[in-house]
């Protein structure tokens, strides 16, 4: 493997983008804030499977974190991260300063609508405008390619999907499963905050997955048992739970009080220790986030 190459301004990134492309070749991109972790690992490997020549962007972007939100604590460890994506065959990374991204005299917004308004809009308000704004900035930067996310951050790759159908960009958006711990904790930039006992609290976002998936296997189809079986897990062991709720798997629109006949995400938001964490399943398509038997 060698070493990736390191672009650090929009005309490099611009230029070796177009310059993979002339030379015959398609650009799966992988777009992060650092940090990286397995989860990160895979969506480079699913580029790297499907024979693309890899970019990863590292860029905690602050449009998307909220005033009292993680900005500033936020990991960052670019040298970690460049070694751990050579090992993936990446073959560069785009590494911006917060001045190359974000400019005082900006004055567009990419917002999405509807979408935004469940699950995680209501709690962090601004929160999707931000990641909408900055990928619209990436893509039109990188062009045509194919960019790979995670859906552990369900709402926001569809989000993402909506975004690029709406505004005819030429991307291919990709879809990746949830990377977990042995556990069953899906990995996360955020779990490094925990300690072991918070860590093993966290898991109760897995175990309450866990226990709707299996209601669900077992024939449950009420969408409000299966939240409550969810949220029973969570509730005695985060500090805040911001939501446990059942939605439309594409529109994501709210299921409460129906029973259940298309595809449904159940998705969790809870705190603990002032660490936010999301983790969700889709019904019929994610296995249980913990095996029959642990
Ligand atoms: P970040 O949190 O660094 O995540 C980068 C990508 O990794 C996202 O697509 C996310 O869904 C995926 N990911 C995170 N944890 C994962 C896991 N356990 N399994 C599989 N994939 C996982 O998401 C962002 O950054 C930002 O919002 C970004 C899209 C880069 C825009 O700033």
């Amino acid at each position: 493997m060698s070493t990736p190459l390191r672009l650090a301004s929009r005309e490099d990134l611009r230029a070796w983008c177009t310059h993979i492309r002339q030379s015959g070749g398609t650009v799966g991109f992988v777009p992060t804030m650092g940090a990286l972790h397995a989860g990160h690992r895979s969506l480079a490997r699913a580029s790297r499977e499907r024979g693309l020549t890899t970019l990863a962007s590292i860029f905690v972007n602050p449009m998307q974190f909220g005033p009292n939100e993680d900005f500033d604590r936020y990991p960052r460890s670019l040298d970690t991260d460049a070694d751990a994506l050579e090992r993936e065959g990446v073959a560069a990374i785009f590494a911006p300063s917060v001045e190359e991204m974000v400019s005082a005299g900006d004055r567009t917004t990419v917002s999405v609508r509807e979408l935004t308004q469940h699950f995680c809009g209501p709690f962090r308000p601004g929160h999707f405008d931000g990641v909408s704004t900055v990928v619209a900035r990436l893509f039109s930067l990188v062009g045509p390619c194919v960019a790979f996310f995670g859906r552990k951050d369900y709402q926001q790759v569809a989000v993402i999907r909506r975004m690029t159908t709406d505004l005819a960009m030429p991307i291919e958006v990709v879809a990746c499963p949830t990377l977990r711990d042995e556990d069953g904790l899906a990995m996360s930039s955020r779990n490094r905050y925990l300690n072991p006992a918070a860590r093993h609290q966290a898991l109760s976002l897995a175990r309450g997955l866990h226990a709707a998936s299996e209601a669900y296997h077992a024939g449950e189809r009420r969408a409000d048992s299966l939240v409550f079986l969810a949220r029973q897990e969570v509730v005695s062991c985060m500090d805040s739970v911001d939501y446990v709720a059942l939605g439309d798997a594409d529109s994501l629109a709210p299921l409460a009080g129906t029973v259940l006949r298309a595809p449904a995400v159940l998705a969790i938001a809870a705190s603990l220790g002032g660490t936010r964490l999301i983790d969700n399943i889709v019904f019929g398509i994610d296995p249980s986030p913990i095996g029959k038997h642990p």
